[in-house]
């Protein structure tokens, strides 16, 4: 009997197709239509845009960065599976077809509605327990530059994801393990087919070349990429999760996998990290308490649920439109279907003063002291409004941390850093159950380390450099410790957002979305959710709308996406606009009185499906 996916080819052949034919001629689907899988399929570059219509069904729907992964997760659905049961299969099948975001080498968090509750469930990297505060700073006494930190075994964390999606299925999973595994084994052992993105995200990639597993796997003889439309196989994957889909995670944190992941990171000739096997058979998935908080916009009460730390995304995304609504922002509509420069001034500074608040105070709960004792402090709605205050008509010359409780603090804030990477998954099942999952490698590509455990099958599995999102200077000039600093056994701050939001009057879930983007991660949500809650966009639109962001010091805008005039009404409110790439990867999928609705970015290769 053929194998469902395999089954659904020629259906996924026409829907290719008709995708193709879309881009062409919009005509595939419609927002309002009945459930189709007709939007273009054709992946795009890191800067590519290709219009995507969102897609309506009535009981259940998947949304995922890759069609085949988005594939995989529907069939669970249809077989009776929960929105965690989807999860799996569609993290395993992305760690075959989109292996420069996620994976079995990398981590995430989930936020899980079981129609009742919230959980938070944390799969991050831990730093190995050997690791001190000083990895990554250099013989000179200096920091280390991002990719001499991030590439080889330096950086390589504990990988969690799978534990923590096995401790999410022993609570909430519908159907067998083993079965969740069977789309990516089919595969990876049969061959997908390389995408535009994958390929156009070789391209340019010098480093992973330099890893002879990852040169075998991801080019031919000559050093080129796979064309698209390769059939790439990859054995060893399919191994490695058969061993998996049979024995639990412990067959990759244990044994003969674990024993090549610590070879491959100890062994680095040039960046040589210390993870051990002990790291990887201790590893522990954490239930943390989500941060739940209100928020009023378009005169209706909503409930928010975001991720803990050691995420700062719930609390940034919070802060950020807590502020907001404690300002102008409120009573300012969209400008020609855009936002407006005095709106996106607001925002702008709205998110300096978050961002400065998450430098001060975020890192792993298990090392670090929430200010005041809990994390709730900094999204108590006198804080925000205080917070709020201090956002005037011009942009302010420097931003600081607040004092959230009335609490001094004993860490230094930590220098922003880029991040990267990272994919998200956003599903609500036939019991109205849901999920939000954002899972990363951190950089695209990881550590340039593909795990293969030497027995004669090509492929494996790329390692993550989280690590690196720890701060790379442990102190401050006056030797003030920054919370994030590495610690053995530590987690990573994070950006990472995913977020479930409910009507607050009923407690019905209304939406479940997050976003790759490494720091921009936040900015990426938050922009979804006020697109939804405020302008009252449906999630496509919001998705699709113009990227814009700030760190704390330049105000980063989509480029070509905003007129000269907002741009130049920006500097005169004395903005540094950077207009650039900012290329997202939002996932999300709403619930509406006549049905889910789900979007996909445009600026990827993600798709919806539902019936
Ligand atoms: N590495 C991306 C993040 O955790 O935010």
């Amino acid at each position: 009997m053929p194998h469902p996916l395999e089954a659904a080819m020629p259906a996924i052949k026409r829907l290719l197709l008709c995708g193709a034919l879309a881009a062409l001629l919009s005509a595939c689907a419609s927002p309002a239509g009945p459930l189709t899988h007709a939007a273009p399929l054709q992946p795009e570059a890191a800067s590519g845009y290709s219009a995507k219509p969102g897609w309506s069904s009535s009981r259940f729907a998947v949304a995922a960065a890759n069609p085949l992964a988005t594939e995989a997760g529907y069939r669970m659905l249809k077989a009776g599976g929960s929105a965690i049961d989807a999860a799996i299969a569609v993290q395993m099948v992305l760690a075959l077809v989109e292996p420069q975001s996620s994976g079995l080498g990398g981590g995430a968090f989930l936020m899980h509605y079981n129609g009742r509750d919230v959980e938070a469930f944390d799969g991050r990297e831990t730093a190995p327990a050997a690791a001190n505060e000083n990895i990554f700073i250099r013989a000179d006494g200096r920091a280390m530059a991002f990719y001499e930190a991030a590439i080889g075994g330096r950086a390589v964390g504990t990988p969690g994801a799978v534990r923590m999606l096995e401790m999410v299925h022993r609570q909430y999973g519908r159907l067998p393990w083993q079965q969740l595994f069977e789309p990516a084994i089919t595969l990876a052992d049969k061959g997908f087919k390389v995408s535009e993105r994958l390929h156009a995200l070789l391209g340019p990639e010098r480093q992973l070349k330099k890893d002879p597993v990852a040169l075998a796997y991801f080019y031919d003889a000559h050093g080129q990429p796979w064309p698209v439309g390769h059939q790439l196989k990859n054995p060893e994957l399919a191994a490695v999760l058969k061993l998996i889909a049979a024995q639990g995670s412990s067959a990759l944190l244990e044994g003969e996998v674990a024993q090549a992941i610590v070879r491959k990171v100890q062994t680095h000739a040039d960046n040589p990290g210390q993870l051990a096997l002990s790291d990887l058979s201790a590893y522990k998935a954490q239930k943390r308490t989500p941060l739940c908080y209100d928020l009023h916009a378009s005169d209706r009460d909503f409930r928010l649920c975001g991720m803990p730390p050691p995420s700062s995304g719930g609390i940034a995304v919070g802060q950020i439109l807590g502020m907001l609504a404690n300002t102008r922002a409120a009573s300012l509509g969209l400008e020609d279907g855009l936002p407006s420069a005095e709106w996106l001034h607001l925002y702008s500074e709205a998110s300096r003063l978050a961002y400065a608040d998450r430098a001060q105070y975020l890192g792993d709960p298990d090392f670090v002291q929430p200010p005041g004792g809990d994390w709730m402090n900094l999204l108590r709605p006198d804080y925000l409004a205080s917070r709020a205050r201090l956002i005037g008509s011009q942009r302010m010359d420097e931003v600081k941390p607040g004092q959230p409780a009335g609490m001094s603090t004993p860490y230094a804030p930590m220098p922003e850093q880029y991040e990267y990477g990272t994919s998200h998954i956003s599903i609500i099942d036939a019991w109205g159950q849901a999920i939000a999952m954002t899972t990363t490698i951190e950089d695209a590509w990881g550590a340039r380390l593909m795990v293969n455990r030497g027995q004669g099958l090509a492929g494996g599995f790329l390692l993550n450099n989280e690590l690196t999102d720890f701060s790379f200077s442990p102190s401050d000039a006056n030797g003030k410790p920054v919370a994030n600093r590495v610690q053995g056994g530590k987690r990573p701050r994070s950006s990472m957002a995913p977020t479930l939001v409910f009507d607050k009057a009923s407690g019905d879930l209304l939406m479940t979305l997050g976003s790759p983007g490494g720091s921009v991660i936040i900015h990426y949500t938050a922009k979804t959710i006020y697109g939804v809650l405020n302008w009252g966009l449906n999630v496509q639109q919001a998705i699709s709308m113009p990227n814009f962001a700030s760190l704390g010091g330049p105000t980063l805008l989509e480029e070509s996406r905003f007129p000269a005039a907002t741009v130049q009404a920006l500097r005169t409110r004395g903005h540094d606009v950077r207009e650039q790439s900012m290329t997202s990867g939002l996932q999300g999928i709403q619930r509406r009185p006549q049905g889910l609705f789900g979007g996909a970015d445009p600026r990827r290769e993600g798709v919806v499906m539902g019936d």
